[in-house]
């Protein structure tokens, strides 16, 4: 299983960054040329620890009331990638001089490694190769370890290594681009560097947030090489020096430590005993605990494929990225970019909970609900938010966030998406439904529903018999500040829904204490949230027989997307927003995917005139659209299409289709790609009344597995031209429906299911 390149393309630098970055969760490191990269040659070099950011001031033009002041941007922190090589006199530098002979960039997603390769003539004849691995260990994860192994071909000589950690270091920034930051500004400050006999520390603080870094590190060196370490302005720098003879080839290890005060008191303290207990080891050691972690996860979550190798090394790609990416505790989630690029500045948005979590939820739910407990977490900030929005009552999540509170500066498509509150409701309620897990709803997930609900209730009002909400923004970013959006509509329903079931479960269990304590729901207030749910307008237009995105979107002037020359997409950057605004033009998926999530809301022709409507419509400017929309050809049955729909979000990144991944890769649209797996051929659904599913084989394709877990139970449902076998792996027996009918499985058996005979 691996991601392989054997060209070095300049032009492909910054891309390559991203694609081979090293990532455990928590701390994530672009794969930069640790000799520099020649002038010209596009680099971001970059390493983030997940939710560690600082704070900046967000300038306004006109600031009105309510506009946040600050936003939080992730922090690219002391870069410890940089190593010189020399040869004697000359210096290793293979992207500058001499000549590359072979080279070959790997991710070995078994292994959790990356590995850069190159063979390398000097100007003067000597001829090398250097091996290169990285690993952010997914069982330490302040860990990053670099392995620099050089081997001499033709020459023996004197040989020297220069490490160099760098304290001065500053964000990437485009300011042509809405998806970047706009400034490149320095946040972290260093105020200590501390040499020490084998390696150092170097502590910084953040300018704004007063977050504190620590990053402790540490060589072993090849044999007769010698060590000395010195201190440099906000830098540290190590030599070390030896001879290298003809054949021989020998191995520096670096271990650099990033330890930072969301997580440890004292990070300063830390950060040198977990480099001290990392050295103990050998580093055999971390990679057999990567490659024991690594099976596990690929045991639990691998989808395979026969029949197209190439869309199943996107496939693991795609998930191994996630893995890499997501958070393990309460402080941070998932970003936008994962832990690999700068893009969308490290924040959170809706991608995690409807793209990413049903990954999570359907193969590692313990993971998937740290997910949720981070949503916990910032519920008062959300609390806090609602306030200043103008809500006495409730939590309004923002839109886009790492700490809790909005750092959108540009409301209509940024605080005006409602809709992310209904998301995370929608996202504890399958999480519910998943594990039945009622205990962690009465300590957490009870508080988040009902506050949700509260806040739909507030924002909403009652016209003409119905539950109405105006002024918001669906998920399409090309139709902003609108009046009933049916995708908003729908999930405040589920919200208001979902918060009066789950608090009478509590209370029929006696489970209710802390919910009540918390929240101080009342009955009547149960029964409000019902009334409005069911008295919710979904917009509907009788004529054309669709759902209406909203009130006025189908009243605007159309748009002959094929008129559009190609360089003007993503249109976002080449047109106003108002522009946008006019016309019937959307960005990503949004009522076709309201009929993904609450299905039951519309019958199937319904949902294949909106299809088709809104398929005309939609550029899919947005990296969130191909994987719904193949999702719901799916299950409207035109396999084609979904199959064109599917490619194009599992090669997204691979083939850097939206030019964009040198910013980092997309991960809502790879949580979205397992999605069209998953929920578009294999028809899942995790509905209150159980799992469903309903898989049909696309025609290029032999066969197709994918693993499951159901409430402690574990799955794999086989797929191929006859139907579905569905083998239960472990925990309890279970009965879910198939093709509409229910199978019952036990463990240790399975249960063949043909495909009902009109498919
Ligand atoms: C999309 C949003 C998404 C954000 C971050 C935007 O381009 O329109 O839906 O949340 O990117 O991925």
């Amino acid at each position: 299983m691996r991601i392989e390149r054997t060209q070095w393309d300049p032009a492909q630098n910054a891309l390559e960054e991203s694609l081979f970055h090293t990532a455990n969760g928590y701390l994530g490191v672009r794969a930069c040329p640790e000799e520099g990269a020649p002038a010209g040659v596009p680099s971001i070099r970059g390493t983030y620890i997940n939710a560690f950011y600082d704070v900046k001031p967000i300038r306004y033009g006109e600031k009105l009331y309510g506009f946040p002041e600050t936003q939080q941007g992730i922090v690219n922190l002391t870069d410890v990638q940089n190593l010189r090589l020399f040869l004697e006199d000359e210096v290793y530098e293979p992207l500058r001089a001499g000549e590359v002979l072979a080279c070959r960039r790997t991710l070995d997603m078994e292994r959790g490694l990356v590995t850069r390769f190159i063979r390398w003539r000097s100007p003067k004849g000597r001829e090398v190769e250097v091996t290169v691995q990285r690993m952010a260990s997914l069982a330490q994860r302040e860990l990053f370890i670099m392995r620099y192994t050089v081997k001499s071909l033709n020459f023996s000589s004197r040989a020297r290594l220069i490490s160099r950690e760098e304290g001065a270091v500053t964000n990437f920034a485009d300011p042509n681009d809405p998806r970047v930051a706009g400034e490149a500004l320095q946040h972290l400050r260093v105020e200590e560097v501390r040499p020490v006999e084998s390696g150092g520390l170097i502590r910084s603080r953040t300018l704004a947030s007063g977050l504190e870094l620590a990053v402790a590190v540490g060589y072993a060196l090849p044999a007769g090489f010698a060590l000395s370490v010195e201190a440099r302005p906000a830098a540290l720098e190590a030599r070390m020096e030896g001879s290298l003879e003809q054949g021989q080839s020998l191995t520096m290890t670096k271990y650099a430590v990033f330890a930072d005060s969301r997580r440890h008191p004292d990070p300063a303290q830390a950060a040198p005993v977990i480099l001290a207990q990392a050295r103990a080891l050998p580093v055999t050691h971390y990679e057999t605990r990567q490659r024991e972690l690594l099976e596990a996860f690929w045991l639990r979550s691998r989808v395979t494929v026969r029949g197209d190798e190439a869309l199943q090394r996107s496939l693991d790609f795609s998930l191994y990225s996630l893995y890499c990416s997501a958070g393990r505790d309460a402080v941070s989630s998932l970003a936008a970019k994962g832990l690999s690029g700068e893009g969308y500045e490290g924040h959170y948005f809706w991608d995690t909970e409807i793209y990413v979590f049903p990954f999570f939820l359907m193969t590692d739910p313990a993971l998937a609900r740290g997910l949720l407990d981070y949503r916990h977490t910032i519920l008062p900030a959300a609390r806090e938010h609602a306030r200043i929005m103008g809500h006495d009552r409730g939590a309004l999540y923002p839109w886009r966030t790492i700490a809790g509170s909005e750092c959108s500066g540009y409301f209509p498509s940024g605080s005006a998406q409602y809709h992310l509150s209904g998301d995370i409701a929608h996202a504890f309620l399958q999480y519910y439904y998943a594990t039945d897990d009622l205990a962690y709803m009465a300590e957490r997930g009870g508080e988040v529903l009902v506050e949700t609900a509260r806040l739909f209730l507030d924002a909403g009002h009652w016209h003409e018999g119905s539950f109405r909400i105006g002024a918001v923004t669906g998920p399409d970013e090309y139709s902003c500040v609108v009046d009933n959006n049916f995708y908003t509509n729908a999930g405040a329903q589920e919200t208001m829904r979902g918060a009066a079931m789950i608090t009478r479960r509590l209370m029929e269990a006696g489970l209710a204490g802390r919910l009540l304590a918390a929240t101080g729901v009342t009955r009547e207030e149960l029964s409000a949230f019902l009334r409005a749910a069911d008295a919710m307008y979904l917009p509907y237009d009788e004529t054309l027989g669709i759902h209406a995105q909203d009130d006025g979107f189908l009243k605007l002037a159309t748009l002959d997307l094929s008129a559009i020359p190609q360089e003007k997409f993503p249109l976002l950057l080449h047109y106003h927003p108002l522009w946008l605004y006019r016309h019937q033009v959307c960005k990503q998926a949004d009522t076709v995917l309201a009929h993904f999530l609450y299905e039951d809301l519309a019958d199937e022709d319904t949902m294949r005139r909106s299809y088709d409507y809104y398929e005309r419509c939609t550029t899919h400017d947005s990296s969130l659209s191909a994987c719904v929309f193949a999702i719901m050809a799916a299950r409207l049955g035109d396999m084609d299409k979904a199959m064109d729909y599917f490619r194009r979000s599992a090669t997204l990144d691979l083939d850097n289709a939206h030019g964009n991944t040198r910013d980092g890769i997309h991960t809502a649209n790879m949580g979205g790609t397992w999605l069209g797996l998953v929920s578009g051929f294999g028809g899942l659904r995790v509905k209150a009344d159980g799992l469903r599913l309903h898989p049909r084989l696309p025609g290029s394709w032999d066969s197709y597995s994918f693993p499951l877990c159901w409430r402690g139970s574990r799955l794999r449902v086989h797929v191929t031209d006859v139907g579905c076998r569905v083998e239960a792996l472990g925990g309890e027996a279970l009965t879910l429906r198939v093709y509409g009918q229910p199978v019952r499985v036990a463990p240790g058996q399975a249960a063949e299911v043909p495909l009902p005979r009109e498919e």
